[in-house]
């Protein structure tokens, strides 16, 4: 059995299409994308280093680090390409009433 909890973290109106929403998750900064209508969600910093990728640079479903230009697929979470070596976390994203709901564990 699933143990997962949604919680809600924003309205779908304020992220924006094509750009980033920095959010709060139970304390925890998380990111959120809007790719063609649909809303995807990541951990909120970087995994090279302290950078908000809010603040990053959304090209398609790759989002770019602000610091260093790290790259990420904000659907898988994988690390593209240098000077990362890890993947980031992302999220299951639900849209209910006009909420974004994340699940967690
Ligand atoms: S802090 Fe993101 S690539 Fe270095």
């Amino acid at each position: 059995m699933s143990s997962e909890t949604w919680i809600d973290v924003a309205a779908i109106d304020d992220v924006p299409e094509g750009d980033t929403l920095g959010a709060s998750c139970r304390g925890q900064g998380i990111t959120l994308y809007k790719v063609e209508g649909e809303v995807f969600a990541t951990a909120g910093l970087c995994t090279h280093g302290a950078a908000h990728l809010c603040d990053g640079f959304l090209d398609g479903f790759e989002i770019e680090c602000p610091l260093h230009q790290g790259r990420f697929d904000i659907r898988s979470g994988k690390a593209l390409n240098e000077p990362l070596t890890e993947d980031i976390r992302t999220f299951a994203v639900r849209i209910d009433g006009g909420r974004v709901l994340i699940g967690t564990d």
